[in-house]
């Protein structure tokens, strides 16, 4: 747009750097806890590492992500797959606000990972769960991570979460009785759907039991400078089982 300038100004063009544009283009980090990491025993007497991911793994999750939504509308992959790489890429090139995400990795194999954001101090944003290996409940450990980081280590007041699939649904939906807001006074910023939630008061009430129920275990914080460092070099699965 332009428009006539009303004075005689110094300079005819003023130059302004990219460094300077970004501040307005990539949102100020908020106060974010470090997530820490933790480990869980899955049903199958496998010991999963929850760790966050480093940016130097989001390039290959990337490509693999790319292959649920090639490989068709089963369970929904396609169009989690489709929006999770958006997420990826939008927490690689530093465009979504204060991001979070988990990955979980069995013996160095990455099994699934959950992600969000931080809306403010009050509302975290739960965003997307992926298990890339199934039938072990990765996805319900994943989620419940995300809970776990909102209420014990993020201070939030409320997650909100909205469904995409029948899983979904029922892994945490049904699974944690979440209750929903009015709809559609209040949409969820994936694609307007209704928003379902968990607060402080219910999460200490009855969601904190979850994963016990579950999984028949505990997430436990107590982990070994030896997991770690079978799960430092991270590798996805070979190819797509779903
Ligand atoms: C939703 C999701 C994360 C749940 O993961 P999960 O808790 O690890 O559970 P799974 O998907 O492996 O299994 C769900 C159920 O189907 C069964 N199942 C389905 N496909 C299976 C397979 N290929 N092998 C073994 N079990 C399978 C499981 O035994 C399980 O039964 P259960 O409820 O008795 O435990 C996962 O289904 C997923 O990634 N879906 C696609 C993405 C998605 O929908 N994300 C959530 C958006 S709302």
């Amino acid at each position: 747009m332009f428009k006539e300038r009303p004075v005689e100004v110094s300079q005819e063009e003023i130059t302004i750097k990219v460094e300077e544009i970004e501040p307005f283009l990539s949102a100020p980090a908020l106060d974010m806890a470090e997530p820490k990491p933790c480990k869980i025993e899955l049903k199958d007497g496998s010991t999963m590492l929850i760790r966050e991911v480093k940016d130097e793994e989001l390039p290959m999750l990337l490509d693999y992500v790319k292959k649920f939504m090639e490989k068709g509308s089963k369970d929904f992959y396609d169009i989690v797959g489709a929006r999770v790489y958006a997420e990826l890429l939008g927490y690689y090139r530093k465009r979504l606000k204060d991001p979070y995400l988990f990955v979980g990795a069995i013996d160095g194999e990455c099994v699934g990972f959950a992600n969000g954001r931080v809306r403010d101090k009050d509302i975290n944003i739960s965003l997307h769960t992926m298990a890339f290996k199934r039938g072990l409940r990765v996805g319900a450990t994943l989620y419940y991570r995300k809970l776990v980081y909102a209420f014990e280590e993020q201070g939030n007041e409320e997650v909100w979460s909205t469904f995409e699939s029948y899983n979904g649904w029922k892994r945490w939906g049904l699974g944690m009785a979440q209750p929903s807001y009015p709809y559609p006074e209040y949409q969820h910023e994936l694609g307007g759907a209704r928003v379902f939630y968990v607060d402080q008061q219910y999460w200490n009430a009855a969601v904190k039991d979850y994963v016990g129920q579950m999984v028949g275990n505990e997430i436990s914080y107590d982990v070994s400078d030896e997991l770690l460092a079978k799960n430092e070099k991270l590798r996805l699965p070979d190819g797509v089982n779903i």
